[in-house]
């Protein structure tokens, strides 16, 4: 079924309508003005007509031309043009006088005079045929010139005004609908936002009528639902922390027993040459590197530190990681498009901590590509948002890790500690942004990152 637009349906309803108004209405009215004075000058005409042929008038065709301005033709019973006071060929004007049609309308009338409109020579005429002795008949004949012209100009100037009349009609028309339409719109917008679940922001109030309560009510439930998801979140943090306490736990164990295996081997071999020793020793300090590493993810994750926020600009924090990376992307053949907008705002953000979020999004993009690539960094603002989007054209994510990629100590690298996504995911959260990935196997993966240009959402602990 065909949808119309709200500013559609206000806009052509407006247009029928002036339409009938300034169109239909005054060509009736000029139509019934047209009759009403018809009917009125065949009135005068018939007084006129008295007044002739009860004077002597009816005699002088030629003092009724000087005294009223009306023709005069006398017709003969084989209605041949006996005289007239009209200039010009009488044999071409029989024709045009209907001369029969008026016996005949004289004869059913029981020979009373009759009334014609009658076109001669090009001119509108009212004509009176008033019967005389041995059938002949009596023309009275009043231009009509006048009045033809006065309906035509009227017609014209209404014709003129028509098109402008409704063309303002449609621009004012179009106005009020846009006014209507327009915050509606936005709601719309913000709607699909939140059904696509970004729950962040809330839509502008422009309007103090129905849509702005309305806006004012969807604003609450969006505040609502969003609180709900952020205990929804919480809880879910303290599950997944207890998860990762075991992993944390499984993780460990295996550096952990070949530290005790070597540690047990030393204190049994008093033997043993200095170099093995020395070697045995360099082991154990690498798995505990190891440990430690995991160690400081894990409290990264487990208990951030409040942000540092501060106006930056978000280019140049970009710029500042992709400048340490440089030689590590030219390493991996890996070609940077930058398609930074260079008009975005001041960004509130922990530069160190968002930093280390994007250093991680492009390492995993430099080992999504271990052939070379492309990497397109693109920065864009999205109304209320900062958008990121880091686009690589690597190995790309199966379907079934895409829903476990921000899952702590999720990876599928041997020496991975699956932690840089949780950890940007967690430094973006607390930021009340948020990032999304896309990937297609074997195409490529797309990262996008939301940090809000206000500070509204963002958690500082
Ligand atoms: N751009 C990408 N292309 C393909 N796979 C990716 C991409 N980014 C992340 N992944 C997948 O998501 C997993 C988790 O990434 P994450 O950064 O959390 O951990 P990691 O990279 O494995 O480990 P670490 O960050 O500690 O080196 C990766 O192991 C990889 O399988
Ligand atoms: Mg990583």
């Amino acid at each position: 079924m065909r949808r119309y637009r709200i500013q559609n349906k206000i806009v052509l309803p407006f247009i029928l309508l002036f339409t009938v108004v300034v169109l239909v209405v005054p060509l009736i009215t000029i139509m019934l003005f047209d009759r009403k004075y018809d009917e009125q000058f065949s009135l005068e005409t018939q007084e006129w007509l008295k007044v002739i042929v009860s004077t002597t008038y009816i005699h002088d065709p030629q003092k009724v031309k000087e005294a009223y301005g009306a023709e005069v033709m006398i017709v003969g019973v084989d209605n041949t043009i006996n005289s007239s006071t009209l200039e010009g060929d009488w044999s071409t004007f029989s024709a045009e006088m209907k001369f029969p049609e008026a016996r005949e309308r004289i004869e059913a009338s029981n020979g009373e005079f009759v009334l014609q409109n009658v076109k001669v020579g090009g001119r509108l005429y009212k004509v009176i045929y008033y019967p005389q002795k041995a059938r002949r008949l009596y023309c009275l004949m009043r231009p009509m010139a006048k009045i033809a012209d006065a309906k035509r100009q009227a017609t014209l100037w209404m014709l003129g005004i028509a098109p402008v009349v409704i063309l303002l009609v449609a621009l004012i028309s179009h106005l009020i609908g846009k006014n209507l339409a327009d915050p509606i719109k936005e709601l719309v917008q913000f709607t699909r936002r939140v059904a696509e679940g970004n729950l962040k922001g809330q839509c502008k109030v422009k309007t103090h009528d129905e849509i702005g309560d309305l806006t004012i009510a969807f604003n609450q439930m969006t505040r609502d639902l969003r609180n709900s998801r952020n205990e929804l979140i919480q809880a879910e943090r303290l599950a997944t922390a207890g998860k990762m306490a075991a992993s944390f736990a499984h993780e460990i164990r295996n550096p952990l027993s070949s530290m005790r295996m070597l540690a047990q081997m030393l204190m049994r071999k008093k033997e043993l040459p200095e170099s093995r020793r020395a070697q045995s020793m360099r082991y154990i300090l690498e798995e505990i590197e190891r440990i430690d590493v995991m160690v400081k993810g894990w409290m990264d994750f487990a208990r951030p530190a409040a942000l540092d926020l501060a106006p930056n600009n978000l280019n140049q924090a970009l710029q500042e990681v992709l400048d340490l990376m440089e030689a590590n992307l030219s390493h991996h053949q890996i070609l940077l498009l930058k398609k930074f907008d260079a008009n975005l705002p001041p960004v509130p953000f922990d530069r160190d901590k968002l930093k280390q979020a994007f250093m991680n999004i492009v390492l995993n993009a430099t080992d999504a590509m271990p052939e070379g690539g492309t990497l397109e960094l693109s920065t864009m603002q999205d109304s209320d948002w900062v958008r990121i989007d880091l686009l690589d054209t690597g190995v790309g994510i199966p379907p079934e890790n895409l829903n476990r990629l921000f899952e702590p100590f999720f990876t599928t690298k041997p020496q991975g500690t699956g932690l840089g996504l949780a950890n940007a995911k967690r430094v973006l959260e607390q930021h009340g942004g948020d990032i999304q990935m896309e990937s297609v196997v074997g195409k490529g993966t797309t990262v996008s990152l939301w940090l809000p240009l206000t500070t509204a959402n963002t958690i500082l602990t």
